[in-house]
Parts: structure tokens; C-alpha cells; sequence
């Protein structure tokens, strides 16, 4: 019922970093998750494909790969039968990130501290405030 969005405004930050971990955690806690991959390089599936050979049947987390338009309505259904649905977005300003952000609990921005990074915060404020719009 909990939707977390890990975005931003910065590639290769650690997003999928942070959202196969937050993932891992809150199925290690007894959640039912759901990782959804909105990114084309869908670093998501090939993490899920390594680790249901090294982990197979140990505190599953589902992942599902979501694109277009639909992506807010289509995670508000998989929040219905999920405890937490992750999403992790593209380093960019994407449809499919503006459309997890307006149905998300929380977003997670990560972010690396320095100067440039750091310049980027006024365009994710923005861009947290249309989709609520
Ligand atoms: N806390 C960290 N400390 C050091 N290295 C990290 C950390 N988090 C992630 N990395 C490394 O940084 C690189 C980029 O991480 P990751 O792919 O998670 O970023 P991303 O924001 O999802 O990138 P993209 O924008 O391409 O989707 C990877 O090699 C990852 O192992
Ligand atoms: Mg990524």
C-alpha cells in the first residue's frame, strides 16, 4: 500500500543502488515488494535475473518493468496487492517519473554532495511540485 519512487534529476547516482536495497530490506522485514524497473536500461531486471539464481526463494522481492502514460495508474493497481511497490526511475526528467511521483508516499532523491549535483535540487523542487499540481 506504500509507494516509495527513488528519482531525481542526476544519472548514476546510485538510484537502483538505493531501490534494489530499500527492496531487499522491507522483504527481509516480512513485506510483500514490488521493484519496478521505468528506466530502458532496465538495470532492474538484470538484478533480479542474478538474484533469483544466487538467492532463489529467499525474502522475494517481484520486479515488473512499467513505461508510457499508464505508469501511475498501473502502480496504483500493483499498490493495491503489494505491502511496498520501489520504483526506480531513469537519471532524467521522464514521463514515467512524473507519473510515479504523483502516486508516491515518499521520494527518494539520491544524490552525490558536490557543487553540480547539489545546483540540480531546484529543478527536482520543481519538478516534485507539477506532478502534485
Ligand atoms: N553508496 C555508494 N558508494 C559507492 N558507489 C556506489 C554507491 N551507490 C552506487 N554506487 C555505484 O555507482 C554506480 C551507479 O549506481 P546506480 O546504477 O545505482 O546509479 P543510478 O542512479 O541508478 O544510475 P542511472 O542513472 O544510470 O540509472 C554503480 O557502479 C554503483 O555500484
Ligand atoms: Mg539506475
Amino acid at each position: 500500500m506504500t509507494i516509495i519512487t527513488i528519482g531525481g534529476e542526476k544519472g548514476g547516482v546510485g538510484k537502483s543502488t538505493v531501490a534494489t536495497n530499500v527492496s531487499v530490506v522491507l522483504a527481509q522485514a516480512g513485506k510483500d515488494v514490488l521493484l519496478i524497473n521505468t528506466d530502458a536500461q532496465d538495470t532492474i531486471g538484470s538484478w533480479a535475473a542474478i538474484r533469483a539464481e544466487d538467492h532463489a526463494n529467499k525474502h522475494v522481492v517481484h520486479t515488473a518493468s512499467l513505461h508510457g502514460k499508464t505508469v501511475s495508474k498501473e502502480i496504483l493497481d500493483f499498490s493495491e496487492r503489494y505491502d511496498v511497490v520501489v520504483v526506480d526511475a531513469a537519471g532524467n526528467d521522464s514521463v514515467e517519473q512524473r507519473q510515479a511521483m504523483a502516486v508516491s508516499d515518499a521520494l527518494i532523491i539520491p544524490i552525490r554532495p558536490t557543487a553540480f549535483d547539489t545546483w540540480t535540487l531546484d529543478t527536482v523542487e520543481d519538478l516534485v511540485g507539477q506532478p502534485r499540481a
